[in-house]
C-alpha cells in the first residue's frame, strides 16, 4: 500500500468511528470524488457501464417483479473482448444500475456469447415451479478450441435456468440444445412467449439469414423456417435479431417485427442495426409489400444511424399493463470499439428506449424515444417559447446555466427551407459536436469530426454520419440526449435516430445553432438537467 493510501484508510477508519471532526471527513469525501472523477473522465452519467472491464452487447433482459435485469457479454479481466461472461446489473427504472456478481461464467464447451432470458411463468421447463419459475436463459457457446482447429459447430446453443431471480444461474446438463454444425456463425438466440400462437419462439442468426424455431418446454426446439438470404443489407454477418408482434400506432393492427444486427455493412460504417416489418402465421416471417420496396430503395432501414448503437433487443416479460417494448443497444461499434480510450472499463449500453411502429401512407416505420423514467431525474427545467433565428451563430445556453454531462433537450423546428441547420456543443478546448438537418440534400447527420481524441481509430471520425429523410416537411420535433461523452438525437418522434459518442478534451460547455441564408424559429425548447446522484 502506498503512503497516501494508507493515509485514506487511517483517515476513512477515523471518520467511521467518529474521532474526525465532521469538517474533516467531509473534506476527504470531496477529495475521493474528485479522484474519482479524473481517473473515470470518460465514464457516463446516464448509461450503464460495467465497474471494470469489457462489456459489449446487451443480453438476457427481462422483467420482473419490480426489477429490471440487465445482463451484458463482459470479459472482467480486461478492457478488451475475450472469452465471453455474462455480467448482470439490476435497476428499478433502467435509469439507475446497480452491478451484481457475474451470471454466466465460460466453461468447457466455450465462451458464453450473446442470448436472451424469460420468466418461465407456467415451469414450463420443469427447471422451478409454478409457485417460483424459473427464469431461463439461452445463450451461444463459442468453442474456442474448435475455431482453432477448424472443426465444425463452433458455435451452439445452451440453456440455464435462475430459481433466484436471476441472481446464480445453473447450466443444463444436456447442453447444447440447438446445434447445426455446418453453419459458423450460428448464434445469439432470441426466445420470445408468442401469446399470438401460444408457443415459445426463438429466432437465432445463421450467417446471412435468421433461423426461427418453437417450443414447448424451453429444452426442445423445432426448426420453423428461416428468413432474409437476399432481403435487407448483407454487408456483413447477420447478428443478435429480436422478433416480436406490435400493435400499430393509432390503430387496431398488429405486424410482427425483426431487428437485426450486421457487423460490418451499418450505413455509416461498421456495425448497426436494421429492422423488418411484416406478418408471421406462427411458422413464416413475410415482408410487407411496402416494406419490402422500401428496404430495396433504401439499402436496408435502420433502427438508428448513427455509428453506435448496436446489437441491441428489447426486453421480455415487461407486463400487459405497461406494454412497452423497451429496447437498448450496445453504444459502440466494432470498428473502433476495443480501441476507444477508456482503461478501467470499455464499453456502454445507450439509454434505454420504447420502440413503437406507425403506419403512414401504407410505409411502416419503428420509432424510438428514451424512456419515459429518465425525465423523472430532472432536477432543473428551462423552458422558452419561441426563439427566432436570425443570426448566423446564437447561442441557446451554457455551462453558467446548466452542466453539460447529463441533459435532455427538446424543441421544435419552424419555417425550415431548403437550407441547413447546424446544432453544435463545444467547448474552449475548440471541440465541437454538430448535429442537424441538410435539408439541400435531405439528410439529418452528425459529426464528430472536432470531437476531441481521435487519436486511437481513422475509422471514428472519417465521415460525417448520415440519415436519409424525403424533405416533405417545413416543421419537425427534436430531442436530444447528452452524456459526457455521447449523443442521441431522436428526429420527428424518434423515427430517425443517430447514437454517437465522443471523448471531449474538456468538458462541453455551450450549445449554439448556426443558420444558412433562410430565418427559422424554435419553438417549445424544453432542456431538462438529469441529476442521478
Ligand atoms: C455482436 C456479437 C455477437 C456475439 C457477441 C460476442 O456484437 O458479435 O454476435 O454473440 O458479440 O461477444
Amino acid at each position: 500500500m502506498t503512503k497516501i493510501a494508507i493515509k485514506k484508510h487511517a483517515k476513512l477508519l477515523l471518520c467511521t468511528i467518529g474521532l474526525l471532526t465532521l469538517f474533516n471527513c467531509k473534506e476527504s469525501s470531496v477529495s475521493d470524488k474528485k479522484a474519482y472523477t479524473e481517473e473515470e473522465l470518460y465514464r457516463p452519467n446516464l448509461h450503464f457501464t460495467p465497474k471494470k472491464g469489457w462489456t459489449n452487447d446487451p443480453n438476457g433482459m427481462f422483467y420482473y417483479n419490480g426489477y429490471y435485469h440487465l445482463f451484458f457479454q463482459h470479459y472482467p479481466d480486461s478492457n478488451v473482448w475475450g472469452p465471453m461472461h455474462w455480467g448482470h446489473a439490476i435497476s428499478t427504472d433502467m435509469v439507475r444500475w446497480t452491478e451484481k456478481p457475474i451470471a454466466i461464467y465460460p466453461d468447457e464447451k466455450g465462451y458464453i456469447f450473446s442470448g436472451s432470458a424469460i420468466v418461465d411463468l407456467k415451469n414450463t421447463s420443469g427447471f422451478g415451479s409454478l409457485k417460483n419459475p424459473p427464469i431461463v436463459a439461452m445463450f451461444t457457446y463459442h468453442d474456442p478450441k474448435k475455431e482453432k482447429t477448424g472443426e465444425p459447430g463452433v458455435q451452439s446453443q445452451g440453456i440455464a435456468y435462475s430459481l433466484d431471480e436471476g441472481l446464480t444461474w445453473k447450466k443444463y446438463e444436456k447442453n447444447p440444445v440447438v446445434e447445426f454444425p455446418s453453419i459458423k456463425d450460428f448464434r445469439d438466440p432470441k426466445m420470445t412467449w408468442d401469446n399470438i400462437h401460444k408457443q415459445w419462439l426463438m429466432v437465432l442468426a445463421a450467417g446471412n439469414k435468421t433461423i426461427f424455431y418453437s417450443s414447448k418446454n424451453l429444452k426442445d426446439w423445432e426448426k420453423l423456417s428461416d428468413f432474409g438470404e437476399n432481403i435487407g443489407a448483407h454487408g456483413g454477418v447477420w447478428e443478435c435479431p429480436d422478433f416480436f408482434p406490435m400493435m400499430v400506432n393509432g390503430k387496431d393492427e398488429y405486424k410482427w417485427v425483426l431487428l437485426l444486427s450486421i457487423n460490418p455493412g451499418g450505413p455509416n460504417g461498421g456495425s448497426a442495426t436494421q429492422y423488418f416489418v411484416g406478418d408471421f402465421d406462427g411458422k413464416t416471417f413475410v415482408l410487407d409489400k411496402t416494406f419490402a420496396k422500401d428496404i430495396e430503395n433504401k439499402k436496408g432501414i435502420w433502427i438508428d444511424y448513427g455509428k453506435d448503437n448496436y446489437a441491441g433487443v428489447t426486453w421480455s416479460n415487461i407486463s400487459e399493463t405497461d406494454g412497452r417494448k423497451l429496447f437498448v443497444g450496445w453504444m459502440s461499434n466494432w470498428e473502433y470499439a476495443n480501441k476507444v480510450p477508456t482503461e478501467k472499463w470499455r464499453g456502454s449500453m445507450t439509454i434505454p428506449r420504447e420502440l413503437s411502429l406507425f403506419e403512414e401512407n401504407g410505409h411502416y416505420k419503428v420509432a424510438s424515444l428514451p424512456i419515459r423514467e429518465l425525465l423523472n431525474y430532472a432536477s432543473k427545467t428551462i423552458k422558452k417559447d419561441v426563439i427566432r433565428i436570425k443570426d448566423n451563430k446564437t447561442v441557446l445556453f451554457d455551462k453558467s446555466l446548466l452542466d453539460f454531462s447529463s441533459l435532455d433537450i427538446q424543441f421544435t423546428l419552424d419555417n425550415l427551407k431548403k437550407d441547413i441547420y447546424t446544432f453544435s456543443i463545444s467547448n474552449s478546448a475548440n471541440n465541437v459536436v454538430s448535429f442537424g438537418l441538410n435539408k439541400k440534400e435531405n439528410y439529418f447527420f452528425i459529426d464528430r469530426k472536432k470531437s476531441g481524441d481521435l487519436s486511437f481509430s481513422d475509422d471514428f471520425a472519417k465521415q460525417i454520419s448520415k440519415a436519409p429523410f424525403s424533405g416533405d416537411f417545413n416543421k419537425i420535433d427534436i430531442r436530444i440526449i447528452v452524456d459526457k461523452t455521447s449523443i442521441e438525437v431522436f428526429y420527428d418522434n424518434g423515427k430517425t435516430v443517430m447514437t454517437e459518442i465522443f471523448f471531449s478534451d474538456k468538458p462541453m460547455e455551450q450549445f449554439y445553432v448556426t443558420k444558412g441564408n433562410s430565418d427559422f424559429k424554435i419553438e417549445n425548447l424544453t432542456i431538462n438537467q438529469l441529476n442521478l446522484n
